[in-house]
């Protein structure tokens, strides 16, 4: 069964013009268990929008949103969709609320009535589980950006979701909060088999992705592996979207009439197309 799918999903914002195009427009998507899968689409395509769909934040205008096969629109089942699907945000300051990282941690389950002895095991187990045991005591407001969304990650996996949406997480963070949050994502994924749907506009952290998903217009209009994705820079580009920089070196470097391989992801596999191509001139 999916994770999540998206069955001819449409949204319409209330309030806003009578002709004015949907924001979603009949989204056919399958997001499958344990997939961890990238969101990419240009500025105020409705990802944001996507994401408050997936756990009952927002329901469909148009259409249906299944969790677990489970309608959102289901009033009785949105306190389970949104324990299945935890949503993390942009900015980690708006989503921490307490004045010690435990207690902070310990505020998703204690509203879902878990019994204390309980949370006690699912906080040490959430702080262990993104690195951040050492600082169950300290102020969430004195730590630095990576370290605060990692906090909020295990707020949300204090309530033991099946999956995580996260939406933008890293915009805030500099490179090394970025790399610590999404390493954290990716274990949780590869040892939890926890789904992630991961929205982001660094085209480094979806190359690292299993899918990468395209929002344009109101429709996925690209959607396969990293590779096959960054294969595609006239069609990315159309949509407002870069390359990764090191398939975009190779890219100018082809357009130049060197001879590369297209689908190049990150600097390593760049380094060897580059090495691979100097000797087989030099070899000459
Ligand atoms: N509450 C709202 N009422 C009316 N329109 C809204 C509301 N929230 C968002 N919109 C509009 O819906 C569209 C999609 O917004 P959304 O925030 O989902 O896009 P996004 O892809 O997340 O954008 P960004 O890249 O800036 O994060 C935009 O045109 C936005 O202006
Ligand atoms: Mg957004």
């Amino acid at each position: 069964m999916d994770m999540l799918f998206a069955d001819h999903l449409s949204f319409k914002y209330e309030y806003t013009p009578e002709d004015a195009a949907p924001v979603l427009r009949d989204v056919l998507l399958h997001v499958e268990k344990g997939s961890f899968t990238a969101l990419l689409g240009p500025n105020g395509c409705g990802k944001s929008t996507f994401a408050k769909l997936c756990n009952a934040m927002l329901l469909p205008t148009g259409g249906k949103m299944l969790v677990l096969g489970t309608d959102t629109a289901q009033e009785d089942k949105q306190l389970d969709i949104r324990r299945t699907v935890g949503l993390v945000l942009q900015n980690p300051d708006n989503q921490l609320v307490t004045t010690i990282v435990e207690e902070d941690v310990a505020f998703g389950p204690e509203n879902l009535g878990v019994p204390p002895e309980e949370i006690r095991r699912r906080v040490d187990d959430a702080l262990r589980a993104v690195g951040m045991y050492d600082y169950r005591s300290h102020a969430p407001h004195k730590l630095s950006g990576g370290q605060k969304q990692r906090v909020a990650i295990a707020g949300i996996l204090a309530m033991q979701p099946d999956c995580i949406v996260l939406d933008e997480p890293t915009a805030m963070l500099d490179p090394q909060g970025r790399a610590e949050v999404l390493e954290t994502m990716r274990r949780l994924n590869r040892e939890r088999g926890i789904t992630v749907l991961l929205i982001t506009h660094y085209m480094e952290e979806a190359a690292e992705c299993d899918r990468v998903l395209v929002l344009q217009n109101g429709r996925i209009t690209m959607d396969g592996t990293a590779r096959e994705i960054f294969s595609r820079p006239d069609e990315l580009r159309a949509a407002d979207l870069d390359l990764p920089q090191p398939a975009d070196l190779c890219e100018r470097l082809r357009a130049a009439g060197i001879d590369l391989p297209t689908g190049i992801l990150n600097e390593e596999e760049c380094v060897r197309a580059l090495v691979q191509r100097w000797e087989a001139v030099a070899c000459r």
